[in-house]
C-alpha cells in the first residue's frame, strides 16, 4: 500500500510531525514524504492513503494545501488530516481565545472540505500545539502524535 503524507509548513513544525511518520507507519508500507511545494501529480499514482498536514493560518489550511485539495479527486482516497496551531491556554487575548473557539483549526477545515467531496476519514481530525506563534512544537507532541497515529487503523 502507498501512502502519500503531504504537508505545507513555515517555520518547520508541521514538517517534524509530517517526517516523524515514517517512524510510526509500518515498515511493509511505502510512504511518500512530500512538502506541498514540491508536490508532483506522479507523485499521488498508486496512492491508497494521503496523511494531510498544515500549519493554522487565520484559522485555516494555508493556501497551497487548500488548492491542493481543489486539485484532485479526494473521493479517491482516504485520508488523515493533521494541523499544527497555537495552544488555546496559552492565548493571553479574550478575543483570540474566542476567535480560535469559534473558528477552529485547520484539520477540522481540511476534514469538513474532505468529506464534502467524497473523501473517507480514517481518523479525527487532530492539532498539534507549537509554542507561541511560530514554535517549536510544545514538548511531548511529537509522541502524541505517534500515538495518535498509531490507533488509526491505515
Ligand atoms: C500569519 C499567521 C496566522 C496564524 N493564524 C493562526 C490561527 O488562526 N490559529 C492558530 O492556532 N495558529 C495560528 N498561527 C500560528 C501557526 O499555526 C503556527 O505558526 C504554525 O503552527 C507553525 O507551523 P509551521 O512551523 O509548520 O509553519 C498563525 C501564525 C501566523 C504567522
Amino acid at each position: 500500500m502507498k501512502i502519500l503524507v503531504v504537508y505545507d509548513s513555515y517555520f518547520g513544525n508541521t514538517e517534524r510531525i509530517a517526517l516523524a511518520i515514517k517512524d510510526t507507519i509500518p515498515e511493509n508500507k511505502h510512504v511518500v514524504v512530500k512538502k506541498i511545494s514540491d508536490f508532483h501529480s506522479s507523485d499521488i499514482e498508486g496512492v491508497e492513503v494521503i496523511i494531510i498536514g498544515s500549519p493554522t493560518r487565520a484559522f485555516r489550511p494555508t493556501e497551497a494545501i487548500t488548492n491542493f485539495l481543489k486539485k484532485i479527486d479526494v473521493s479517491k482516497y482516504k485520508w488523515i488530516a493533521f494541523d499544527t496551531g497555537v495552544n488555546p491556554k496559552q492565548i493571553k487575548s479574550k478575543i483570540l481565545t474566542f476567535m480560535v473557539k469559534l473558528f477552529g483549526y485547520a484539520a477540522p477545515n481540511m476534514a469538513k472540505t474532505i468529506k464534502k467531496a467524497g473523501g473517507t476519514m480514517l481518523a479525527d481530525p487532530e492539532t498539534f500545539f507549537v509554542i507561541g506563534n511560530e514554535g517549536p512544537l510544545v514538548a511531548g507532541e511529537i509522541d502524541r502524535f505517534h500515538k495518535w497515529l498509531e490507533s488509526v487503523k491505515i
